[in-house]
């Protein structure tokens, strides 16, 4: 098993066999949660700093149980308090993470590329938290590991991403991931929320969603940015939810095994209906454990201190 990568930065540049990899390793760290004692000694001696320009609840706090599960030292910057309200660049605040010893920095930011800029000025492993529009490496892979266990391949199984595909960094690593593993992608959305140039990654565009819905074995719910409606990119949420709401009157039409996803957070009545985000059909809190599962695998995977070898 070869796995020589000093950064996580997206999926986009990891082939098949190294996703597997990840898939493969995060597995006994998923068992490892129903023992009575969940911890082992992986890192430690070991530090990790978050670094969340945005908010979080899922990635940061998954992160963090991930580390201390392995045993490593937990920093979490509060940037509201913090350095950066006086001005202080992205790059001297990383670099004062690294003067202090940190071996992994886990970084979100609503500049895309801001995790690379850090992976080429700083020896500590960068692990990208998700950058703008760009990627959230991590929630693609854990999407990618519970379609994995639950339906037992990814290979030609046909998955349905809705909603806001234009601004989501979820979407992108589930596209960059699952087209890799072998699985065949649709999404479907509003006109305006689609890429123009999505049907050159080889992704399939519905605007109808009833008719995508009928042929997914998953489907992926993607949150409404609500707080880019002021953008008007679409007519109004009261048509949004007419023409793109997972009902329960949508999942009647859909394959009886579906299987319904979200990363969270959720606009319950937006994006998706209460009854099919608590239905037997949906995966949501598997995806929020699993997270942890992948992101112990990343944190024990990736080589801090080495020359970067992952980004060119
Ligand atoms: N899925 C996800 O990134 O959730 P948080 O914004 O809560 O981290």
């Amino acid at each position: 098993m070869s796995f020589n990568h000093k950064d996580l930065l997206g999926l986009e540049h990891l082939d098949k066999k190294t996703l597997q990899i990840i898939l493969d390793t995060a597995k006994p760290f998923k068992s490892l949660f129903t023992r009575s004692v969940k911890k082992t000694p992986t890192l430690i001696g070991k530090t990790v700093a978050t670094l969340f320009y945005e908010p979080s609840t899922r990635t940061r706090t998954s992160f963090e149980i991930a580390a201390k599960r392995l045993s490593a030292d937990v920093v979490n910057v509060a940037i509201n308090t913090s350095s950066v309200v006086k001005g202080e660049s992205l790059i001297d605040t990383g670099k004062t993470l690294e003067a202090m010893k940190a071996d992994y920095i886990i970084i979100r930011h609503s500049l895309a590329g801001a995790p690379d800029m850090l992976s080429r000025n700083l020896n500590a492993s960068i692990i990208n938290a998700g950058d703008g529009f760009h990627e959230h490496p991590t929630q693609g892979l854990l999407d990618l590991y519970t379609i994995y266990e639950k339906k037992k391949k990814i290979e030609g199984l046909k998955v349905l991403l809705v909603g806001d595909i234009l601004h989501s960094r979820v979407a992108k690593s589930n596209i960059w991931a699952l087209t890799k593993m072998g699985a065949e992608i649709a999404v479907s959305g509003p006109p305006t929320l689609i890429p123009s140039c999505i049907e050159s990654l080889g992704v399939k565009v519905y605007y109808d969603l009833d008719k995508a819905v009928k042929k997914a074995d998953v489907v992926n719910i993607l949150r409404i940015q609500l707080e880019r409606q002021q953008e008007n990119l679409f007519p109004s949420v009261h048509e949004y939810v007419e023409l793109y709401q997972l009902t329960k009157e949508r999942l009647a039409i859909a394959k009886s095994g579906v299987m319904i996803m979200h990363p969270g957070p959720m606009n319950r009545g937006i994006e998706i209906s209460s009854d099919v985000a608590d239905s037997i059909n949906a995966v949501i809190n598997e995806q929020v454990t699993n997270g942890i599962a992948v992101r112990m695998a990343v944190l024990y995977l990736l080589k801090p201190k080495r020359k970067n070898v992952f980004s060119d």
